[in-house]
């Protein structure tokens, strides 16, 4: 049988995994990529073409580097937990280097429409056109794995606000925001707080003169430093917590939660408690805004209900003067190679398992990467493309037509019960189910009852250790022989960049007390069930 030729779209960290995938299944993949490098959102640039992805400056991963790693690649044991984007970039080379996926990407070669070919039916092939240096060329693939990306498409709804035309200041949104340079001394408000709206007001206002962070719903405020100065991913994103969370009720975990992080600061005194639950919303990591708000620097103020010449008036009446607008409204998901085509595509959240659009005759076409995990991208991208392949290659089939769909709306009903969100925002998946879901599919979910009777050590840090993806890598398909060292050293990697200044006697552990931590919410889950039957039996 002639090996399988299967377009990649994008060479971002989605693209980079499923070159690698195929490559691995012994598919032929050709990465098509407009931009001349690799990295997609990772890359900053100064200026960025429109239509690619833009960042700041700045921008610092918000997941921390065991979580975020390829699950054959670890991150080097010396980089820092958080890594700034150019360590990404560093990171995203080393990967492609390694395992030769350069020559498998044609540059500045934009994919401008995919169209099933006439006897799609029996082949499953499609027509894909490109164009590169102005030329356009046909090419037929046997699959497509759609890479390319969410953040390029700006959700810039200026109709919503009033004035805005008449303004005289500066407005721009997020997507062109590098640096806080040119806002020295100046009055700022930045519209929307999502994690570019608060890292930008947060970083504008060492410089600015007063900034303004306006929001219509608030939000709670998650920070990177967790518990005794470990990653709040690596901490919480265990298995461990997964089944705690799942004896308890969702209400009393999200008042835990929610608790932790009004410890830290009082959203309501701070003007940003939103009304929706914890887990109900889109996340919003920021190490620096309460302490911007508590010196003053940022000002935290409710939706604008309308801009004049030269201020913006808030929907609590106060009118400010200003001189710039940064509206950090999002992102929408686009994919214009599509040509619209309704039969594919009515919204991520009509895809199984947000992968395959389940109407198509043949599987041959899958989407990489546009649900957002509250968790990190690559590994869950990663996990896709290896079943993605594992379906191209024909070692793998989907349900029928009928159980993809009724899966699709279980998941859509359940999702509009959890979530408050837009349907914009729609698509979060909690971390860990979404990865042993996928991971089921393939056959790599670790087996821990088994782990447990053979290789107890391995099976502790799998079920209390942070919730990486190299145990995806142990057993099935793809497996890898440096997963279990991989497991095993994860929490060496996480030390060592900090280990700068080494102590004599510095005992330093990531879950300090674990066994009495989990007697404590045994008994404290055995009380609370015979308090709860007692009150019922009342
Ligand atoms: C500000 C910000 C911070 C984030 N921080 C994190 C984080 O810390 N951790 C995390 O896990 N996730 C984070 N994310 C999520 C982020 O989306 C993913 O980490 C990741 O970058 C997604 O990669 P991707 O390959 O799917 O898409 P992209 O990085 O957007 O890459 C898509 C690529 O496809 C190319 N492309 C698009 N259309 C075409 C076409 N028609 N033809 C050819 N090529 C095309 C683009 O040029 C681009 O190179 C963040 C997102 C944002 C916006
Ligand atoms: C990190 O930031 C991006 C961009 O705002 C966001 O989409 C993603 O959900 C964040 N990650 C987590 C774990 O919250």
């Amino acid at each position: 049988m002639a090996v399988k030729k299967i377009a990649v779209i994008g060479a971002g960290v989605s693209g980079l995994g499923a070159i690698k995938c195929c490559l691995e299944e012994g598919l032929e993949p050709t990465c098509f990529e407009k931009s001349r490098d690799i990295g997609g959102l990772w890359r900053y640039e100064e200026t960025p073409e429109s239509g690619k992805a833009g960042i700041y400056k700045s921008l610092t991963c918000n997941t921390s580097k065991e979580m975020t790693a390829f699950s054959d690649y670890p991150i080097p044991d010396d980089y820092p937990n958080y890594m700034h984007n150019l360590k990404m970039m560093e990171y995203l080379r080393m990967y492609a280097r390694h395992f030769g996926l350069m020559k498998h990407i044609k540059f500045q070669t934009k994919v401008l429409s995919i169209k099933k070919r006439p006897d799609f039916s029996s082949s499953g092939q499609w027509d894909v056109v490109v164009e590169a240096d102005e030329v356009q060329k046909t090419y037929i693939f046997d699959g497509i794995m759609v890479c390319s990306g969410h953040y390029t498409e700006k959700y810039f709804p200026l109709q919503d606000f009033a004035g805005i035309t008449n303004f005289q200041g500066r407005y721009l949104h997020s997507w062109e925001y590098k640096h806080p340079g040119s806002f020295e001394g100046k009055r700022v408000v930045v519209v929307g707080i999502g994690n570019s709206g608060a890292d930008v007001a947060s970083e504008i206002s060492r410089v600015a003169e007063q900034v303004f962070l306006s929001t219509r719903k608030g939000a709670w405020i998650w920070n990177r430093v967790w518990e005794h100065g470990n990653p709040m991913d690596a901490t919480l994103f265990t298995r461990y917590n997964r089944v705690v969370q799942k004896l308890y009720p969702d209400c009393l975990i999200n008042r835990h939660i929610e608790n932790k992080l009004n410890l830290r600061f009082d959203h309501a005194n701070y003007g940003l408690l939103p009304q929706h639950r914890i887990f109900g919303h889109r996340t919003v990591f920021s190490d620096d805004l309460p302490n911007r708000i508590i010196i003053g620097k940022v000002q935290i103020k409710p939706n604008v209900k309308e801009f004049t010449s030269t201020t913006a008036i808030f929907e609590d009446g106060t009118e400010e003067s200003i001189d710039d607008v940064i509206f950090a409204t999002g992102y929408t998901l686009s994919f214009p190679f599509l040509n619209d085509d309704s039969t594919i595509l009515d919204s991520q959240l009509s895809m199984f398992k947000f992968v395959f659009p389940p109407a198509l005759e043949k599987p041959t076409l899958a989407f990489i990467g546009i649900i957002q995990p509250f968790g990190a991208i690559i590994p869950t991208s990663e996990l896709q493309s290896r079943w993605v392949v594992r379906v191209f290659a024909g070692l793998k089939k989907l349900p029928s037509k009928k159980d993809m769909m009724a899966d699709i709306n279980r998941k859509k009903q359940k999702m509009t019960k959890d979530s408050m969100e837009s349907i914009r925002d729609k698509g979060r998946v909690q971390f860990i189910d979404y990865m042993d879901e996928i991971a089921s599919e393939l056959g790599v979910k670790p087996n821990l009852l088994s782990l447990f009777l053979w290789d107890t050590k391995l099976a502790k840090e799998i079920f209390w250790g942070p919730c990486t993806s190299y145990q995806y890598r142990l057993q099935g398909p793809g497996k890898w022989a440096g997963a279990r060292a991989a497991i095993l050293t994860q929490r060496e990697r996480i030390l060592k960049p900090l280990r700068t200044r080494v102590l004599k006697h510095s005992q330093i552990s990531l879950s300090p007390l674990l066994w009495v931590k989990s007697i404590c919410v045994v008994i404290f889950f055995l009380v609370s069930m015979l308090v709860i039957t007692h009150i019922t039996s009342n």
